[in-house]
Order: structure tokens, then sequence, then C-alpha cells
């Protein structure tokens, strides 16, 4: 076991999931946590994690030294660097130098921590202070321009840091120095797979839900498939999975569905209401607004379905929601510790007040791709594994204005000429996602066949992605750009123009709403 101590930052469950990928098993504790309490859980090693603060300022969090006297390996990264520093005697300066993004740091000695690391590299750096000296018996290992003390380690005592963040992507070799300090200077054991993690919630969804019953809101997508996955391994029969159709999913999916879950669930409750969703979404423009309307008539519908299979919805018992809701999910909705709503996902931030189901949300903490991991150890079909995500509330929010059946009938077959030449191109598995926007309120002029059109644009949305925490548009080839574009003028009546968004996640997010 290895405690990633949170001080605040975004980037914990990073942290935690760059642990798993070392293979190492880890769990994330808030820095509150006396340290008796987390030496008591022994851990092979402790992380500190990034925070936002300056170790100077007011109320600064910080943790008693003990941690660093009591024999455990601990790794400190960013404001924990800075607050081992401090904490053994160091010095930790405000020189008003600040580093933030990408930065060249030198290697001064490899060490152990830095072994076989690229002399000058480049790595992601977020800070205001600087550790101008480090304490007794370390070693200091790197530099950059304006922190002399950007890495150090007392192999000795198992005491490590470094001044960046190794856990996100744009660090370069980020991986390699933190499995030198789990592996090398920490001793811990390689033995934790993405099987551990389905034996761990088996566990813990059988302790939660005892001999109760659960509905599972399958949406056709990877996530919720791993987890009603998952809950059928831990509970049998007693899960019934559900599917949606809210009149916004995309050409033929509803049937794609149906056909591909039979065959790996022993029920599959398929619910039509169009009429429900489309009739709550009337008149309604804002984006946040059509999000919360979504997620209640979701809940609505899943009442619903308790109802229809199981009798009354509360009847006394617990009624239980399986959702596949994953890390990034909660992040965005505003459910970090200390993190802004950038847009409410329907079953996160979306979900009604009045909710009456107790969630079960195996995968709450993990990325997409760890998600597609074990996807595969369960033996799910690749085509399911490896479908592109789609968000719950479906085409409702990649229509810029009012969604209406005939915006969402134009919109389908603009999609489904996009993705059909996707796939026609090879492309599939290079691209994250490639969501059509139909910018429905918006018309230009254009001309076909001697005549005058005023018809709508649509926006082409391929981005690549790793989590899809960050995005970059996708560089097609120009020869699929312009059969798609040719197709969708030719073949979808209201459409004349066709665009493609260059934005990359930040500043823009991979959907329009
Ligand atoms: P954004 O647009 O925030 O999307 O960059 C990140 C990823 O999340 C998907 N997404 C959702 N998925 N319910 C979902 O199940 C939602 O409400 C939702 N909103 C966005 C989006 O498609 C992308 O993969």
């Amino acid at each position: 076991l290895v405690l990633v101590v949170d001080f605040g930052a975004q980037y914990a469950q990073l942290i935690a999931r760059r642990v798993r990928e070392a293979r190492v098993y880890s769990e994330i504790v808030p820095h509150t946590m006396p340290v008796e309490e987390m030496l008591a859980r022994q851990p092979r090693a402790i992380i500190l994690s990034g925070g936002p603060s300056s170790v100077y300022a007011e109320g600064a969090p910080g943790i008693d030294p003990t941690i660093f006297t009591a024999g455990t390996p601990v790794f400190g990264m960013c404001y924990g660097f800075q607050l081992m520093a401090r904490g053994l005697g160091g010095e930790v300066a405000h020189t008003g130098a600040r580093e933030y993004g990408r930065t060249s740091v030198s290697v001064l000695e490899p060490g152990v921590l830095l072994a076989d690391v690229p002399a000058e590299h480049t790595v992601w750096m977020s800070h205001g202070d600087s550790v101008a000296a480090a304490p007794e018996g370390f070693e200091v290992l790197a530099s950059t321009a304006v922190t002399p003390v950007a890495a150090f380690e007392d192999v000795e005592r198992r005491l490590a840091g470094v001044q960046w963040h190794p856990e996100v992507l744009h660090t370069q070799h980020g991986q390699q120095v933190l499995e030198h300090f789990l592996h090398d200077i920490a001793g811990c054991r390689q033995t934790w797979t993405m099987l551990n993690i389905v034996e761990e919630q088996v566990e813990a969804i059988r302790a939660q839900v005892g001999e109760g019953r659960a509905i599972c809101a399958l949406s056709g997508g990877v996530d919720s498939a791993v987890a009603a996955a998952i809950v059928q391994r831990a509970i049998g029969d007693r899960l019934t999975c559900v599917y949606v159709d809210h009149g916004m999913m995309r050409l033929g999916e509803t049937e794609q569905v149906r056909r591909d879950f039979e065959e790996v669930f022993d029920t599959l409750d398929v619910v039509d209401a169009s009429e429900q969703f489309l009739g709550a979404l009337e008149g309604i423009t804002d984006p946040e607004e059509k999000r919360k309307i979504i997620g209640r008539e979701f809940i609505r519908t899943f009442e619903a379905a308790e109802v229809r299979v199981f009798g009354d919805v509360a009847g006394g018992a617990t009624a239980y929601l399986v959702q596949g809701t994953l890390y990034p999910d909660v992040v965005e909705s505003g459910g970090g510790a200390g993190t802004s709503n950038i847009k409410s996902h329907h079953n996160v931030g979306g979900l009604p007040d009045d909710l009456q189901f107790e969630l079960v949300e195996p995968l709450r903490t993990l990325f997409k791709d760890e998600v597609r991991a074990v996807g595969e150890q369960l033996g799910l079909p690749s085509t399911m594994v490896w479908r592109h995500p789609f968000p719950g509330p479906g085409l409702g929010i990649r229509i810029i204005g009012e969604v209406t059946r005939e915006r969402l009938d134009i919109l389908r077959e603009a999609d489904a000429i996009a993705r059909e030449e996707l796939t026609r191109a090879g492309l599939d598995r290079d691209i994250w996602q490639f969501p059509v926007v139909l910018l429905a309120d918006v018309r230009s002029v254009g001309v076909q066949g001697d005549h005058r059109t005023y018809g709508h644009p649509v926006v082409l949305r391929p981005v690549t992605s790793e989590d899809a925490m960050t995005a970059d548009w996708a560089r097609l080839p120009y020869a699929v750009l312009e059969r798609i574009s040719t197709r969708i003028t030719n073949e979808v009546r209201e459409i004349n123009r066709v665009t493609v968004d260059i934005t990359s996640k930040p500043p823009g997010t991979i959907e329009w709403e």
C-alpha cells in the first residue's frame, strides 16, 4: 500500500493512477489525517502531492514532520517537496521567481531517483516558492535556471522529492522517476494489476449491496458496460441492466447496443423514453439547464424501471443504481477537492436533489484508459471496449440551441456520415472521439445547383486524448475531411457548410456544451 497524501492538488488521482501504472496499489488520503493514523496503515511508502498554496501562506496545509523520521519512505512532489525540505531543516525561499508550465531541468547528479534520465529534459512546473537549501544528509540531484534545488534524495533514509510534477503527461520521464522512487528507493513490489481492481470492487459491492438488488444504467459505452460486468460478478442476477433511449442517440445506436449487450448480460431492459425527454427539453437552450433536465429525466426513468422490475421503488429496502462514473466526470462536475464546476455531467452534477437511489460506482477513481484495460481483463468484446466515448446527454448537447426532433434527425445523418468515413479511413483507434455539432440557430448563404441555399453549419470536432482531461484537435487527413464535407453537404438537407474545430482542451472542451 502506498498512501498519496492530498494537499488539494488537481492531480492527486493522477498520482494514484501513475502508482497503479507502476503496478503498486495506492490510496488517497486527505492531508488532515493524523500522521499516526497514516502510519498505522503500514504503508510501504507515502507520497506527498502538490497543492495550490505557498508553504508560507496563512492557513497553508502542513504535515507533522514526524512523517519524515518514522522510517517509512516518503516522496514529495512540488508542494510536498517543499514541505519535506522545510520539515527536515532545509530552506524554502519566497524568491518571487515563478515557474509555470514547461521548464527545462538539468541533472547535476543522477543518484537513484534520476538514474538513466537525460541530463537535460523538460518537466512541468507550477510553483512560486523554491527550495534554496536541501536539508542535511540530502544530495541535490537537479536544478533549473531559477531553482537551485529542483530534486533531492537521501537514499539511506529513503526520502526523495522533486519540485516538478512527474505525474503529468507533459513531464518527460516522469513515470521513470516515480518508478525509481517506488521500486528502487522504497522497495515496493510490482504485484498490482487491473484484476486486483475488479476483485477489490467486487468485495466492496458485496459489502454495500448485501442481499439487495440493483439497476444498472447502461449507456452503450465502455464505462457503464465495465461497471455492469463488475457488479454482475458481485451480485449475479440481482442486477438488472436498463438502457434508456432518450431520443438523442446516434443513428442505429439503440439496435446496436441491444445486439452487443444481449450477448454479455442476462437481462437488458430497453426503455423508449424519447417523448418524455424531448418534452422536458422543449424551449430549453442553456447548456447547464439541458444537462440538469437530462440528468433528472434519467433518474425518473430509472425509478419507473425499478418499480416495473422489482415492484415499489423504496419498498422499505434501499434501491441501488449502478453508474459507470469515471474520475474525470467527478472533477468536471466540481466534485474534486476544491475544483470548480466546468459542466454538470448528467451522472454526477446533473443528478436531482431528491435522488432516492444509493449509487454504486465502481469506476469512480479510474480514468478511461484504465477502464478499457479492466474491460479487456474481464473479456468484454473489443467493439465494446474500444467504442468512442459518447456523452450520456447524447446529441442533446451537440445541438447548439433548442433540441427538436427535426434537428436531431439532421444531426444524426451528418454524424453517421462522419463516423462512417472515419471508420473507412481506418482511423477509429487514432481518434479519441469525433463529435459533430449542429449550430442550429446559425444560417449561412450557399449555392447548390444554381440555387441559393440558406442552411445550417455543422462543426466537426475530432480530438485525440489520453483521458479526456486534456485533448488536442486531431489532424485528420485532408482527403478524409473532404469526403466528409462533400457527403454531408450533398446528402443532408439543411446543411450547406462544414467546418472543423481546431481548438485544444484547454481552452476549449471536447463537447460544445
Ligand atoms: P468535455 O466536453 O468536458 O468532455 O471535454 C470530456 C468527456 O466527457 C464526455 N462528457 C460526458 N459524458 N455525461 C457523460 O457520460 C455527460 O454529461 C458528459 N459531458 C461530457 C465527453 O463526451 C468527453 O468524452
